[in-house]
């Protein structure tokens, strides 16, 4: 089987990889007109949704069509593939890799990626593979801080929220190894901190970080408050989801108290964590951040493909 170039995790990613990625984004950002390139009009990506999306899934989508390519799919894998007759994961792949160039791939099992980048004929990038990691979404990430801050190195990031189950948290943290004098900051309720592999990496690349349950210690320290949903959908009781929830909302009131050169992000969806009273502010970031998810995903297909030859 040929070598692909598969997106499984943000650890693959180093720091020369990560600027050539977002030089690539700004080019496909600057583009005045959205022009199809002959290079892509005959391939074809496949996006496969287990779990539910709007802009991973939307924008990947956008991006194919934007560069000239098409896109076959399911949204509803889980029901509408036939997952549902009992067909295994490793199956599906083996037969959707003969039908396309790039299979974009979200699934509810950690490690689901891996699975299929050992059988794909195809590149496999991981969408979302349950709670384990989100990879596109932490170069989304970076690549908005980059913009809005104007550099990665030196910044203090707050991770707030639910840094367990929160997948997109654990391949930012990874992803911010690659810089220099990076601080973050976890801020979580006490049952759903931050895992302890994710600690144990920074340890290992020499990030320095502190755990809290303060908001109060984002509010006065961090250049980018990184807010997330609490994922109710993979708590193992609702009890332990109410311990979680409501803890810490970015109102009008926290504006006042926040720092005035710090911005806001969110993966999105949000579910209450920020109040629509923010939107407005120049520091919220999270719309911008959200429309960069198109230009980055651009520039990560192209990479893909053009690996493919
Ligand atoms: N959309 C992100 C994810 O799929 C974050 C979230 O759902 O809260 O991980
Ligand atoms: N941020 C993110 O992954 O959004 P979706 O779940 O809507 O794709």
């Amino acid at each position: 089987m040929t070598a692909h170039y598969h997106v499984l995790g943000a650890k693959q990613f180093n720091r020369p990889e990560l600027e050539e990625l977002f030089e690539s984004a700004i080019r496909m950002e600057n583009r005045e007109i959205w022009s199809t390139d002959p290079r892509y009009s005959g391939k074809v990506m496949t996006t496969l949704f287990f779990e539910s999306s709007t802009r991973t899934r939307l924008s990947f989508e956008s991006a194919m069509c934007r560069l000239g390519g098409k896109v076959i799919g399911t949204e509803n894998a889980a029901q509408f593939s036939s997952t549902i007759k009992g067909e295994t994961l490793e199956d599906t792949i083996r037969i959707v890799s003969g039908y396309s160039d790039v299979i974009v791939l979200r699934h509810t099992d950690i490690g689901a990626a891996e699975r299929a980048a050992k059988v794909a004929d195809v590149p496999i990038i991981n969408a979302g593979d349950g709670a384990g990691e989100h990879p596109t979404q932490a170069l989304l990430d970076l690549y908005s801080i980059r913009k809005e801050c104007g550099r990665i190195d030196g910044l203090t990031i707050a991770m707030i929220g639910d840094l367990t189950y929160g997948r997109t948290v654990h391949s930012l943290s990874y992803m911010l190894t690659n810089y220099e004098n990076i601080k973050i900051l976890f801020v979580s309720p006490e049952n759903v901190r931050i895992p302890t592999y994710v600690r144990h990496y920074l340890e290992e690349k020499g990030v320095s970080y502190a755990e809290t349950d303060r908001f109060e210690d984002a509010l006065t320290s961090a250049d980018v408050l990184y807010q997330t949903r609490i994922q109710k959908e993979r708590f193992p009781s609702i009890e332990e989801y109410r311990k979680a929830e409501g803890r810490y909302i970015i109102n009008a009131e926290i504006l006042e108290r926040m720092r005035k050169d710090a911005i806001i992000l969110h993966p999105l969806p949000r579910a209450g964590e920020i109040a629509p009273e923010v939107d407005d502010d120049p520091r919220a970031a999270y719309f911008r951040q959200a429309r960069n998810g198109l230009y980055i995903r651009m520039a990560l297909v192209e990479k893909c493909l053009q690996y493919e030859g």
